[in-house]
């Protein structure tokens, strides 16, 4: 039986059309997803949307819609999204549905009864949009630390949960468990930031508005939205519920993946609640940083927002990941630009992989008629290097991968890809021709198709189409040829025939007219 590997997205705020920021998340959860397949893991992705606050209440009266009409769509619009990126979801939970509500309820009564959650008065600054409360002290010129804008003095009678208590437990569990948190910058700033100051205890109900699950004994009272978001995780599984199957097998998470703004919820208030609920706590937290444009954040007043769709219904879906995925650093975070989005295009996609491809495949036809000649051992020292080569740069991308040094791992893959085009020029495959060193020229092109079968391999998480492609494009029918078991071996290829005349992976692009294009839909 293969080992389980359970790991989430954040739940979306129906809040509007999900920009590439947004997407983003979805993108590289998808993509570990992929690769833990390939490495033989048995996965489930949950992803789902975060459908109850006030935020949501005031989004639906805008739109001239009750809230519940407005999510309903929302929902089905995130869907169809996830369907055109080809994420491959196993479960999208939304927070209106009675099987998490339910749960959420007894959740809750659950940590009441054994006092974890209290009555009691809450009066602070409240920011409507994040949905938080602040006291003085913490607000930035009178207003949210979080986005700057207004915020409200409201007092109220709520229930609170025990943030106190289960403080140290945590500090304690940060410090005996190095792995939990990813990068590892993220775990000092939660110690210093909320740790070591003291955490407050937490308002966890609501009475100005409706939208919202009841507190079962007591329903004037909402529970608070982040309360309810976070436990998706486990009511996703059925937690508490008669089939617990799911729960059973795939809980604990082996990897939730969030965003910057809402690692404090993740790394400190959802490892607190799953302490009260004697839940055992998720293997890893990574926290990713956020695409940013030149002049700030995506905002649709600023004009400045790029939809995913507007990319990938021009440049393609395999270019859109690419691209997003290699050019996020984990240390901080992605400035898109046109510009940098056509070179990324037109250097990686078209001119190394897809030349190489290209090449690789004239060569094949025109000395072997299409038939690729059979591994002949390693008649010199280039075809030796670049086959530790290629074996090394194996390892070193499922290093950085697993690390989630995304960016990195796939600099690994595209150094595999240029070091591959430079044994092109190395080994000269027309001078062997010429000379009628056919070992030689046998040897040369043999290096040249297993580099691309495992390129193929490799990119496989991320760019499923492309990968799809070369191995089609390389006659490698045989599935035994495409998985990451046979990266091991150097000589595995036999009897294949490339097709006659290749294709290119990806045509190069105007690269004036693209970034004019790219600009001018960002304002729309
Ligand atoms: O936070 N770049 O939902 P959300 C990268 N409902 N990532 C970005 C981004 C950007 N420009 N903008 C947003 C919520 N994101 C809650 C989650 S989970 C129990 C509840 C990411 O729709 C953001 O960091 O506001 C988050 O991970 C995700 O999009 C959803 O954000
Ligand atoms: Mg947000």
């Amino acid at each position: 039986m293969s080992e389980k590997y359970y790991l989430t997205t954040p739940i979306y705020y129906p809040s509007g059309k999900y920009h590439i920021g947004t997407a983003y998340t979805e993108i590289l959860a998808d993509s570990i997803k992929k690769y833990k397949q390939l490495r033989g893991y048995d996965t489930f992705l949950l992803t789902g949307s975060d459908e109850h606050g006030q935020k949501i209440e005031t989004k639906a009266k805008e739109n001239g819609k009750n809230p519940q009409e407005y999510v309903d769509e929302m929902a089905k619009m995130a869907k169809e999204l996830w369907d055109k990126m080809e994420i491959d979801y196993d479960d999208f939970i939304r927070t209106t549905e009675p099987r998490h509500e339910r749960i959420v309820q007894k959740i809750f009564d659950k940590l009441m009864e054994q006092g974890d959650i209290y009555k009691g008065e809450y009066e602070g600054w409240y920011c409507i949009p994040c949905e938080s409360y602040f006291t003085k002290t913490q607000l930035v010129d009178g207003k949210c630390p979080d986005c700057g804008r207004e915020v409200k003095l409201m007092r109220e009678e709520s229930y609170f949960f025990n943030m106190k208590k289960y403080a140290p437990r945590l500090l304690e569990y940060y410090e005996t468990h190095p792995d939990f948190i990813k990068p590892d910058y993220r775990k000092t700033e939660m110690i210093n930031n909320f740790l070591k100051p003291g955490l407050e205890d937490l308002c966890v109900t609501r009475t100005s508005f409706d939208w919202g699950i009841k507190v079962l004994k007591d329903p004037k009272h909402v529970i608070y939205v982040w309360l309810d978001a976070l436990t998706n995780y486990i009511t996703a599984l059925g937690y508490m519920e008669t089939n617990d199957e799911l729960f059973k097998k795939y809980w604990p998470a082996d990897l939730h993946i969030v965003g910057k703004d809402i690692a404090r919820f993740h790394l400190i208030y959802w490892p607190i609640f799953l302490m009260a609920l004697d839940l055992t706590l998720p293997k890893q937290i990574f926290v990713h940083n956020w695409i940013m444009m030149k002049d700030g954040k995506m905002s649709k007043s600023v004009g400045n927002v790029i939809y995913p769709e507007t990319l990938i219904n021009r440049y393609g879906l395999d270019a859109v990941k690419y691209i997003l995925l290699r050019d996020m650093p984990s240390s901080t975070d992605e400035v898109f630009s046109p510009e940098g989005f056509v070179e990324r295009f037109n250097t990686d996609l078209c001119n190394d992989l897809g030349n190489l491809l290209n090449r690789t495949i004239a060569m094949c036809n025109k000395y072997f008629e299409g038939k690729v000649p059979e591994y002949n051992g390693t008649p010199n020292n280039v075809d030796i290097e670049i086959e530790e080569f290629a074996k090394d740069v194996t390892d070193k991308f499922a290093n950085e991968f697993e690390n989630f040094e995304i960016a990195n791992s796939l600099a690994e893959i595209w150094s595999l890809v240029s070091r591959t085009n430079k044994y092109i020029d190395e080994t000269s495959p027309w001078v062997l021709s010429k000379e009628e060193k056919k070992e030689e020229l046998e040897s040369s092109i043999y290096h040249l198709i297993e580099n691309l079968r495992r390129i193929a391999i490799l990119i496989s998480p991320f760019m499923k189409n492309t990968s799809e492609n070369i191995f089609r494009q390389l006659g490698i029918t045989n599935n035994n040829l495409k998985t990451w078991e046979s990266l091991n071996k150097y000589d595995q290829i036999k009897e294949t025939k490339v097709i006659q005349k290749g294709e290119p992976l990806f045509m190069r692009l105007d690269a004036e007219e693209e970034i004019s294009y790219i600009k001018n839909e960002m304002g729309k």
